[in-house]
């Protein structure tokens, strides 16, 4: 590859708003490496074809957004045990042609709780985890790998958290509960994280009353827009720590750079600046 001028990409319908050309442009002219990163858009019917010329064109490799993060893993060429289990592919390597899968978003989710707060014990206790889309299931995995020892899952359609759930890497450790029930034993918690899209811009705000939460728990949020949703400014203000969506986005691509351009990425003040305009 040296010298050589690499090209990767994210795909996805739509795919204008992704951050993620900002973030891999910002670091392909920090390190000064030859290349660019590009936001595709690609119709589910164009799926097929636009992975063939990915391949055809020599692109390194490429992230997967909605719609495509399961579909892309049927037609990989090898996916790895950990998109397996968390059920879907957010990051391709392209290998001599072939497409290598796997997911990035485990690794984001706890990279961004250990930078900003180095001293939080996932060991400590109980974590609820409200919600149960594609998103979940890596924050699942990480949760279950940094050793948290029992996971309370709660979401609205009680089905959806069944079965995502018993999907996991340890099904022993998460405990489904109603969605009546989210505002329970909240003294006993040693994390509260929000994998709804529920705070997100354009929608309500997460309904539900934290004024029992234990002071030392540590509240997650995916939503990355805006950069502090509705649950983490009340959070925040009666004393807990907090962790914004913004950074799991930032770290889930360090993999990916590693894997396509051979640095391990570091964030810095000047893009974390630049991915919350
Ligand atoms: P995926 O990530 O698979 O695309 P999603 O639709 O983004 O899934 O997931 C949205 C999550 O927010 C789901 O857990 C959804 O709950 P349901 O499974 O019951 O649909 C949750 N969610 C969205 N709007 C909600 C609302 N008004 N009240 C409660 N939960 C809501």
């Amino acid at each position: 590859m040296n010298g050589d001028f690499i090209k990767a990409a994210v795909i996805g319908h739509p795919v204008s708003h992704s951050k993620s050309p900002l973030i891999h442009n910002y670091w392909l002219k920090k390190y000064g490496i030859k290349g660019h990163y590009e936001a595709i858009d690609v119709p589910p019917e164009k799926l097929t074809e636009t992975l063939l010329r990915l391949a055809r064109e020599n692109y390194t490799g490429f992230n997967i957004t909605l719609p495509h993060k399961e579909a892309v893993m049927h037609r990989c060429d090898g996916v790895d045990a950990l998109a397996k289990s968390i059920g879907a592919v957010n990051l391709v390597t392209i290998e001599n042609g072939r497409l290598m899968g796997t997911n990035s978003d485990a690794f984001g989710f706890a990279g961004a709780v250990r930078q900003e707060h180095p001293d939080f014990d996932f060991t400590r206790g109980s974590v609820l985890v409200l919600g149960a889309g594609g998103a979940t299931r890596a924050v699942l995995h990480a949760l279950i790998d940094a050793g948290a020892p029992d996971i309370r899952l709660c979401n609205r359609t009680k089905d959806k958290a069944l079965s995502v759930g018993e999907g996991c890497a340890d099904p022993a450790r998460v405990k489904v509960i109603a969605w009546e029930d989210r505002e329970r034993d909240l003294e006993t918690i040693n994390m509260l994280v929000n994998t709804t899209s529920l705070g997100m811009a354009g929608q309500p705000p997460l309904p539900m009353d934290i004024g029992a939460l234990n002071k030392n728990a540590l509240v997650a949020d995916i939503v990355y827009k805006p950069l502090k949703t509705d649950l983490l400014n009340r959070a925040e203000k009666r004393g807990n720590k907090i962790c914004g969506g913004i950074g799991m986005l930032l770290h889930q691509a360090r993999p990916a750079f590693q894997a396509w351009f051979g640095i391990m990425p570091e964030i810095d003040e000047t893009l974390k600046e630049l991915v919350s305009a």
